[in-house]
């Protein structure tokens, strides 16, 4: 059972996340991971097509994916017009410097693609950590999405120092809880 994790990085923050839904997707037995940056996606349109879910991952750049993301948004509207991804199962993260930085438009974005392939869109499924008096940052889902899974990771620092370990096991959390769906309905 192959799962797509389809993820643009300029710089590498996003793909780190995308590696931490790698290993969530991991530990589901059956589940096969397949990672594609969207610089190969050429390489990778016949994966996605056998995949039972596709995840989908871009950074947040001026408040909505990248536009490296957008190029792969684009070209599939081809398989679009097929309804080709129609039925599969999808899911989204992204990743900014910002707390907020108007992630969620990004997250919604990547829910609207989805619903116009007719694909069926999984939520994070976790409460919003560091929410309250006990809370701290280091709460799964610390920066409190229901949409997908966030991340963020400071702009003056390089992939080895972010996203923050929590956004890491949040993004496990979201490719462990799509492969599960993708198992139960196989
Ligand atoms: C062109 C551009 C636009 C950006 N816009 C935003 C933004 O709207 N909100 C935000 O919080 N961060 C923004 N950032 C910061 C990136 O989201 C952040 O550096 C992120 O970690 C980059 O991910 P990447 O390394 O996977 O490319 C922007 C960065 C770039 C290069």
């Amino acid at each position: 059972m192959k799962i797509a994790v389809v993820y643009h990085s300029g710089y590498g923050h996003t793909a780190e996340q995308a590696k931490a839904v790698v290993k969530g997707i991991q530990a589901i037995a059956g589940a096969e991971p397949v990672l594609i940056s969207t610089n190969d996606i050429d390489k990778h349109w016949q994966d996605l097509e056998q995949s039972a879910a596709i995840i989908f991952g871009a950074p947040t750049y001026m408040g909505s994916v990248s536009a490296e993301f957008k190029k792969f948004m684009d070209a599939s509207s081809k398989i679009w017009g097929e309804q080709k991804w129609a039925n599969k199962l999808a899911a989204g993260f992204t990743n900014s410097a910002s707390q907020s930085g108007d992630k969620l438009n990004t997250l919604v974005t990547l829910a609207i693609f989805a619903a116009q392939h007719s694909m069926l869109w999984i939520g994070l499924g976790l409460m919003p950590g560091n929410n309250n008096s006990k809370g701290s940052v280091e709460d799964l889902n610390r920066l409190g999405c229901f949409l997908g899974a966030m991340a963020q990771s400071n702009a003056d620092q390089g992939p080895e120092h972010g996203p923050t370990k929590s956004d890491l096991k949040t993004a496990e959390h979201l490719g462990k809880r799509v492969a599960e769906f993708a198992k139960k309905l196989a």
